[in-house]
């Protein structure tokens, strides 16, 4: 099958990142108050942002990624085309973001940004997540030990 090569124009790409950072200023973070946004852009051309929220009892938070990819499916959409993340310093999507990104396609772009809105990284959920365990690793399988 041929690969569609998606081109975003550098306007949409700074689209994304300003929504991402928008999104960052919502985040509730009085814990760790590192504060992340992200902007989804599914196939059908919507986009679903998220902040990570973070809770007193730790390990319930969410991650900002996560936050938008679970919005997204709860509203139909499963096909994504770009993911813009944005933290204070550039950080990267930590590996469960990763891994629920995977879920949907390896080939989701991801865009990298710091908080001043510029591009620190720009990259896949392929190159993010080598090796990833997707939903092809359990087809045709029915219960076997
Ligand atoms: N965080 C995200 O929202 N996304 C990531 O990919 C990295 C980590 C959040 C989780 C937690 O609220 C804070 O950043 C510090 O780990």
């Amino acid at each position: 099958m041929e690969k569609v090569v998606m081109t975003l124009t550098d306007q949409e790409k700074q689209y994304l990142i300003d929504l991402a950072n928008e999104a960052r200023r919502r985040a509730y973070a009085p814990y760790s108050h590192y504060a992340v946004g992200a902007a989804l852009r599914t196939k059908n051309g919507r986009v679903f942002t998220g902040c990570n929220v973070e809770n007193a009892a730790y390990p319930t938070g969410m991650c900002a990624e996560r936050v938008a990819v679970f919005k997204a499916v709860s509203e139909g959409e499963r096909e994504f085309e770009v993911l813009a993340v944005a933290t204070s310093n550039g950080g990267s999507p930590c590996g469960g973001c990763r891994q629920v990104l995977a879920e949907f396609g390896l080939d989701t772009l991801v865009l990298i940004a710091d908080g001043q809105g510029h591009l620190v990284k720009e990259t896949t959920v392929a190159e993010q997540l080598p090796g990833a365990f997707t939903p092809k690793d359990l087809q045709g399988r029915a219960f076997t030990k």
